[in-house]
């Protein structure tokens, strides 16, 4: 039987937790594809595989996962090196780069990678892409305040921008308070870096879904098998 995508994301995350040391701090993303390596986690502590080990959340979502399952959380203030953090991705191009923040936490997320000894990148084939920007949008949260004055400077990046909207239509707001304008680039990102830098630039955006060069390791599971590639 072909494996679901669920299946596929179990599949990997069951590997990828493998990667999570006794008495280390580390980082826990946020997504479908970290909720079941939460719950390998909550497991390998409860039968005593696993010990001493505190996560740094990277939302809300996944804090009240961990609280669920008895995962101890500590925050990046307290910890503020980590051993390990690992994430899911929307995309994952060429030599690990990657789109985050479908789910909307990337900037908890980019934190919290940053600050990882290791960052290792958790996810099903599909994500495999060979430009950036070919399957998902590249997300920017912006504050609030004069969010709609961006819409001409990221079109005149070759965008498509669309405001994020919750399911009652109201513009959705991240953990931090901020918007979200996810930007679509119909034949790909030409030159991610050089789209990184214009948006680190310009006031009113807080950060964007660009996760350049800070993927070490992928763990990538599809019908064949799960696949494990390092930058
Ligand atoms: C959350 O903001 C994202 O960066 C997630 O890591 C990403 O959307 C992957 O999520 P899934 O594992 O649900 O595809």
């Amino acid at each position: 039987m072909t494996p679901s995508q669920d299946d596929l994301k179990r599949a990997a995350a069951r590997r990828a937790v493998e990667y999570i040391a006794s008495g280390t701090t580390i980082g826990l993303g946020s997504g479908s594809t970290v909720r079941p390596l939460i719950e390998f986690l909550a497991e390998r502590l409860a039968s005593g595989a696993l010990r001493g080990v505190l996560a740094v959340p990277t939302s809300e979502d996944t804090a009240a996962q961990c609280r669920a399952l008895g995962i101890p959380l500590t925050t990046l203030d307290e910890h503020p090196h980590l051993a390990l953090a690992i994430d899911g991705a929307d995309e994952i191009g060429p030599r690990l780069d990657l789109i985050k923040g479908l789910g909307g936490a990337l900037l908890r997320e980019k934190l919290v990678a940053g600050a990882a000894e290791r960052f290792v990148v958790v996810a099903d084939a599909s994500k495999r892409v060979r430009k950036l920007g070919t399957r998902a949008p590249v997300p920017v949260e912006v504050v609030p305040f004069g969010w709609s004055t961006h819409l001409p400077f990221f079109q005149k990046l070759g965008a498509e921008p669309a405001l994020r909207r919750a399911p009652d239509r109201r513009p959705f707001v991240t953990d931090e308070g901020h918007h979200i304008v996810d930007l679509r680039f119909p034949k790909g990102i030409p030159d991610p870096e050089a789209l990184a830098r214009a948006l680190a630039r310009r006031t009113g955006i807080v950060e964007d879904g660009l996760f350049l060069g800070m993927a070490h390791t992928a763990v990538i599971a599809s019908a064949q098998g799960v696949r494990i590639l390092e930058r």
